[in-house]
């Protein structure tokens, strides 16, 4: 048996979830790049239950597929009408195989702890309760079941807001949505569940009051945090736990030694790891499997999403999805580097520079105004102002490779596929399209050729036809011009 001796953890996710408006389900919404479900499945893992049971219904093809992915060992439960959470919860009882407690979760309350689930169950051992219940304290109970104890303070039942009288409103104690029972008792109470009541469901909250009258024992207990219990029925209660959750995050990365300026418009998502000594300037976002290597310096307005950054790089107004980016690399300002970028050590990519699926080896920069596609890049090696690696045939997609120790003009273009050797040159404008070998200059553009007198001819009167002919005045006035200097020059044949 596992640890914590459950049978089964049920989570409840086939609600329509109306109040979000929305065509996706609502527990595949997200906070902290997560879905609320898997918040509530990653909140519960620890406690080893033999079985993970998830009621589905509503949009329920997208959370199959969505469980598959996070939890494939999740078995899921078919409600196919959604008659409310206490026919959902008795569906999935009849699945339950172990004679032990088990644990029943709203799927729409992620910022349950695994903490507060395991004194949860405790109390249900300890109490030798056949039904327990969390609850909480909170400073506004709109919406959520209340919490009636006895003149003893002994749990007698729940009462939902919709059905709740003024009294019963002004309690401050309500239902989290999680609870531990014994399945046969639940089952059975669940078996006698009517509808009659506002939103005309079976409610898995009137077991506890079948519960009490049959004699059996119920417990509560009350989350040390009220902030873990709060669920999410809508955007703006989405919101709210996205922000609860994202505090819960940035502390813990303060703890170990991060520093957060701005911990306002700082988001950064529950798997992100961050190392020791880093900075995080206002407006970074990190997201997905991100991590950040010890003293990196991140930001201001940077985002990224599954990059792994080396200790001590900086990263500045950049904005990045799958790149890697090396130890003591620099980034930014205004730098988009999307998938399959990896930055080796002490490299540089400068502002207005876009890199996709390309290598850059270590020390090398493309510091200006570029597009690197589809390349790899030796080591110190340095790519001019205003290069593009034109990568697309607008059918298929090619490779350019760079050497070591290469030095390419500006404004270049490298049409792949074309490989420019170690040591070798490019010269400034040139549109590259055959290989530069080895320690060679390459260059590919027309000689230039100036037409004297164009202007005065062709543009007569114009400001520019003006000024070439204060010039030429200029410099044939004996008096005006400096004749030592003029006349070596040769501007006179000009
Ligand atoms: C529920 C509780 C309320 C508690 C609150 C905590 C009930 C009757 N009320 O209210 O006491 O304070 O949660 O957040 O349980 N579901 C199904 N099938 C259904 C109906 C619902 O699986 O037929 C699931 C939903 O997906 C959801 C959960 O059950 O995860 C609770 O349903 P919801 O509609 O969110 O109930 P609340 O009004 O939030
Ligand atoms: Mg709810």
């Amino acid at each position: 048996m596992s640890s914590s001796g459950l049978s089964a953890v049920v989570v409840l996710a086939a609600g329509v979830g109306s109040r979000m408006a929305s065509s996706t389900p609502k527990v595949l919404h997200e906070i902290g790049g997560r879905s609320l479900l898997g918040h509530v499945l990653a909140a519960a893992a620890p406690l080893q239950a033999a079985q993970h049971l998830v009621v589905v219904g509503a949009g329920r093809q997208s959370v199959v597929e969505h469980l598959a992915t996070i939890a494939p060992d999740a078995e899921t439960v078919v409600q196919a009408e959604q008659l409310g959470s206490g026919h959902a919860t008795r569906l999935a009882l009849q699945r339950v195989a172990g004679p032990g407690p088990v644990l029943i979760l709203n799927g729409d309350v992620p910022l349950l702890t695994p903490d507060t689930l395991s004194q949860l169950v405790g109390t249900h051992s300890s109490s030798q309760a056949m039904l327990t219940v969390l609850t909480a304290r909170v400073k506004d109970a709109h919406g959520l079941g209340r919490i009636i104890r006895d003149s003893g303070g002994a749990l007698v039942g729940i009462v939902e807001d919709s059905d709740a009288d003024p009294d019963q409103l002004a309690i401050d104690e309500v239902n989290a949505g999680a609870y531990v029972a014994d399945g046969p008792a639940l089952a059975s109470a669940l078996d006698r569940l009517g509808t009659s009541n506002a939103q005309g469901e079976l409610y898995l909250t009137d077991a506890v009051g079948l519960f009490v009258s049959d004699g059996r024992t119920v417990s509560a207990y009350i989350a040390q945090d009220p902030e873990d219990v709060f669920g999410c029925n809508d955007r703006i209660e989405l919101a709210a736990r996205g922000r609860t959750l994202n505090d819960r995050v940035l502390r813990r990365h303060m703890a170990a030694g991060v520093t957060i300026v701005d911990p306002a418009t700082t988001w950064i998502d529950v798997d992100v790891r961050v190392g020791r000594d880093a900075t995080l300037l206002p407006g970074t976002q990190l997201h997905g499997s991100t991590s950040v290597a010890e003293s990196a310096v991140l930001g201001p307005d940077t985002t990224l999403t599954d990059c792994v950054v080396g200790a001590g790089a900086s990263v500045v107004r950049t904005h990045g999805s799958g790149a890697e980016i090396g130890p003591g690399a620099s980034v930014g300002p205004f730098t988009y580097l999307r998938p399959g970028t990896r930055l080796g050590t002490a490299t540089k990519a400068g502002a207005f520079v876009e890199i996709k699926n390309a290598e850059v080896g270590e020390g090398s920069k493309v510091p200006h105004l570029s597009y690197v596609g589809d390349a790899t890049i030796g080591e110190h090696t340095n790519i001019g102002a205003a290069t593009v690696f034109v990568n697309y045939d607008g059918v298929a997609k090619h490779h350019t490779r760079i050497g070591n120790h290469a030095r390419t003009g500006a404004d270049n273009m490298f049409i792949a596929p074309v490989t420019v050797g170690d040591g070798a040159y490019t010269a400034a404008g040139s549109v590259i399209t055959e290989d530069v070998p080895p320690g060679a200059m390459g260059v590919s553009r027309a000689p230039q050729r100036n037409i004297a007198g164009w202007v005065r001819l062709r543009r007569p009167g114009t400001p520019a036809a003006e000024a070439a002919r204060a010039v030429e005045e200029f410099s044939r006035e004996p008096s005006g011009g400096d004749q030592t200097n003029s006349a070596p020059s040769g501007q006179e044949q000009a």
